[in-house]
This record gives C-alpha cells, structure tokens and sequence, in this order.
C-alpha cells in the first residue's frame, strides 16, 4: 500500500480540498500518513494569494528533495499549481506532477501515471461532472466540525487579488446538495459546520433547489434559513463580500439562534480612494451602514476583517482613515497583510511605491491599534457566560482543553477529554492577548 503524505497551504477553500484529496486517495487503497519521511508520495496543496505563501513551496520542494534518501514521487495541487503549470517542472527538478484546483479529483489517476510511464504529468482540467464532494470522518481536520463549500471561484477581480485567476469563475453548488450533506453531518453527530466560499453572500445557484419553501431576500439568505432548519447545532460562514452583504443576512442570523453570532467582513482599506483602485465595489459610507446593522443585532455578532496595507498610491492620509475605520468597527480581530504584488493581476501594474520598511511599519502600527481595541473587546467577556464546543487538548497547556465560542472567540479551561465534542456552558475569568480562559460550569 504506498503512503501518502499530504501538507496543506493557505484558506479552508484548500483545506477542504484537501480532506476530499484524502478521502479519495483513501479509498483508492492509498494509505494517508502524518509522517513525511516514510511517505512514497508527497502532495503540497499550496497557496499564491502572496509571495511568501508561494514561496514556502519551494522552499518544502527543495528540503523534501535535500533530506529523503528514498526519493519519495512529489505532486504539486492547488493555486500555485494552476498558475504555474508547465514551468513548475521547468523551476523545480523535485516536482512529478501538477494538478489545478479544479483537477484534484484525479489526483489518483497523476499518481498511477507517474509511476507507470516515469515521466512528469501535468493536469489543469475542469472538474469531472460527477466530482464526489463528501469527505470520509477520518479525513476530516476535526472530528466535531465540518468544512461544507457552499460556492466556489471569485468573479470580483479586486486588483491585488490572484483568487480569480487560481480558482476561476463562481460556481454555486445545489441548495438540496447542501442541505443533504449537511444532514448527514448533523447524523454522524458533527456539531458545527462552517459554510465555505471565497464570497458565500454571492451564493448563486443555477436553480434554487431545495431553497424554494425558505423565505430570503437573496438566494445566500434563503440557504442560511434552510440550512438552520436543519437542526445542525452551530452553523457559521466565511468569507463574506461586503458589497453583497444584505441586511437579510443579520436578520436571519437573528431569527435563528443555531446561525452564529460571527460575521467575517473584509473592507481591505478604510480610504474611498484606495478601495476605488482595488475595484472592491464598495465606499466606506456603504460599509459602515453594513457594519450599523450587524452591530444593532440583539444577537451581539462579533466582527472579523481582513486589511491590506501599502497598496500602490496608499498615502499617510489613506492610511489614517484605515485607522479610523478599525475606530468606528471596533473589530474582534482582524487579518492585517503587506501589500504583495501579484504577477497578472492588474495592479501589479502599478507603480508598488510604498517602501516594505513603510509597509511594516504600518502594519505594526495597525495591529498595535487593533491590539487595544481587541483587549478592550475580551475584556468585556469578563465574568460572563460562553458556550463553548470542546474542540481539543491546549497544544499550551496539558491540563488545559480548547475550543471556539458561538462568536469564534479561542477559550481555554481546565478540563479532560471527556468533554471532546461536548458543547459546554464556561465562565470567563481571564482574557489574554487572543484567547480567553475559564471556568467550565
Ligand atoms: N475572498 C475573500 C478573501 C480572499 S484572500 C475576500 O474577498 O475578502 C484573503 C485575504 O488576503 C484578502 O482578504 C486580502 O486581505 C488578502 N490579500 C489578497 N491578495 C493580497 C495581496 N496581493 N497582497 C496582500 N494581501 C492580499
Ligand atoms: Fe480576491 Fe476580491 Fe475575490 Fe476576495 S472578492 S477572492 S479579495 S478578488
Ligand atoms: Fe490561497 Fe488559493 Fe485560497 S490563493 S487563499 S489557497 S484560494
């Protein structure tokens, strides 16, 4: 039986992809294993969203190549495989094969390939038709919490951004699909599913099938209803795109107390004027109409964001505003990235005229900022009660368990792992740089 070793770059999108990747080659007779060394096959399902993302391939290809006396067979999937195709081999002597992200399904047919004709195989196909999206218990990240893709591909083409050019064009999977898996979960005993997409609010399907009975001013709105009427204990989604963020969503999230009080919503910079350059589709004005609405929520909805700094033309003005805005939002976190040029997409046409030492030293202005707010933001935890999924043992703390709230905030407490899986009530009497910590009750 040849083992597999498996190692996964960048957002849950290749997570996902992954834990179907290992399903498949599981049960083609492939045996997955954590241990890179007695692997016969190593697969990297890698990332471009920014160059040090991309680079960490090459790096893992040349000390994969450098340290294994056995030569093991290398497959290269995911972004960085669909951009680069062909001259992957030409760049990288270590690589067997290159699958697209749309041509992971076949990943066992690379493998077969490789090994019978002993040449390098390239594939950038489209999806089979029949492309199997259900992922075995075993091969899932954690046994309690499921990754369900709801849509995937980005039609934006906001300008720094490679995303559209690496998954192509938005495809919505079926409302009844959805719902079928998702009661399936909710049988094996899963207790929180997170819906998946690049932008799950522009969630499209070619019919509405399985969504006709649910009310919802747009199709992403109804699948959040329908979807909660599964019963499925906790439901959250990422990512979602502010210009298509309807009020509906917040609503719904309201009427439903299993749809969590989370929502994840990238603004990318806090000036008009650079948010017009990355075409976001978006004003400032508009965003924070959005950000009024989920903050009214009786349902106290935590709010996450994602922020480049350094954009071409970005000045010290710009970048106030951004750090007016992260004022105004009061975020429970957020994302912040260096501006990184990106090969084809159409800013890197752009004059890149903010120095790095610029770049960082916004950044770390950003993030102290936000470090403040977000101390402000748990401290208001303080003594209060939190439903926590247990999720696993503190990688910290060996008496310690973790897991996440119904508003996605890390607690800690102390615990055994009796309670892995539970949903349990805990009292918070500590709030440390990004976790929480307490009491179970
Ligand atoms: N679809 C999501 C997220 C896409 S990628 C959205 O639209 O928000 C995740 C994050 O990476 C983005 O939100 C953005 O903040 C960051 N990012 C994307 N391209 C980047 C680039 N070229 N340089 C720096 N950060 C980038
Ligand atoms: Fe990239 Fe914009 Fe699409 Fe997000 S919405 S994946 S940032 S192009
Ligand atoms: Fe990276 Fe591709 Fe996701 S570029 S962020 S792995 S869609």
């Amino acid at each position: 039986m040849k083992k597999v070793y498996l190692e996964t770059f960048g957002c849950q999108m290749n997570v996902s992809d992954s834990e179907r990747v290992a399903t498949l080659l599981e049960t083609k007779g492939f045996e997955i294993t954590p241990n890179e060394d007695s692997a016969d096959v190593i697969l990297f399902n890698t990332c471009s969203v920014r160059e040090k993302a991309e680079h960490k391939l090459y790096t893992r290809v040349g000390q994969v190549r450098n340290s294994s006396k056995q030569k093991p067979m290398v497959g290269v999937l995911g972004c960085v495989a669909q951009l680069e195709g062909e001259t992957l081999f030409e760049q990288n002597r270590g690589i067997d094969f290159v699958l697209g992200t749309k041509a992971v399904g076949r990943v066992h047919e690379a493998i077969e390939e490789v090994d019978r004709t002993n040449k390098r195989f390239l594939d950038l196909g489209e999806r089979e038709e029949n492309y199997d999206w259900s992922v075995s218990d075993s091969q899932r990240q954690t046994p309690h919490i499921a990754f369900v893709p709801i849509i995937e591909g980005c039609n934006k083409f906001c300008t720094y951004c490679i995303v559209p050019f690496s998954r192509g064009r938005e495809r919505s999977l079926p409302g009844s699909e959805i719902i079928r898996e998702v009661l399936e979960l909710k049988r094996k005993g899963v207790k929180e599913i997170h819906l998946i997409g690049q932008n799950v609010n522009s969630y499209r399907p070619k019919s509405d099938t399985g969504l006709e009975t649910f009310s919802g001013a747009t199709p992403f709105s109804k699948l959040l209803r329908a979807v909660a009427a599964t019963g499925m204990e906790r439901i959250k989604f990422t990512t979602s795109f502010p210009r298509d963020f309807h009020p509906d969503i917040v609503k719904a999230i309201d009427e439903h107390q299993n749809l969590c009080n989370w929502v994840h919503l990238p603004v990318q910079s806090g000036s008009d004027k650079i948010l017009k350059a990355m075409r976001r589709g978006h004003t400032i004005e508009n965003y924070k109409q959005r950000i009024d609405v989920i903050k009214q929520s009786p349902r106290n909805i935590s709010l996450t964001t994602d922020i480049i700094v350094g954009f071409p033309g970005e000045t010290i003005e710009d970048f106030e505003d951004t750090k007016n805005l992260f004022e105004y939002c009061q975020y429970d976190s957020a994302y912040i990235f260096r501006y990184s040029v990106r090969k084809g997409t159409p800013s890197a046409e752009l004059n890149d005229d903010v120095p790095l030492k610029e770049k960082t030293r916004r950044f770390l202005e950003l993030e102290n900022l936000q470090k403040d707010i977000q101390n402000k933001v748990l401290a208001s935890y303080l003594n209060k009660e939190v439903e926590v999924l247990v999720e696993r043992k503190s990688s910290k703390n060996e008496d310690q368990m973790t897991g996440h709230t119904t508003c996605h905030k890390v607690v800690n407490f102390i615990g055994s792992n009796d309670l892995l899986g539970k949903i349990i009530n805990v009292k918070i009497t500590e709030s440390k740089s990004n976790t929480l910590f307490g009491v179970v009750l």
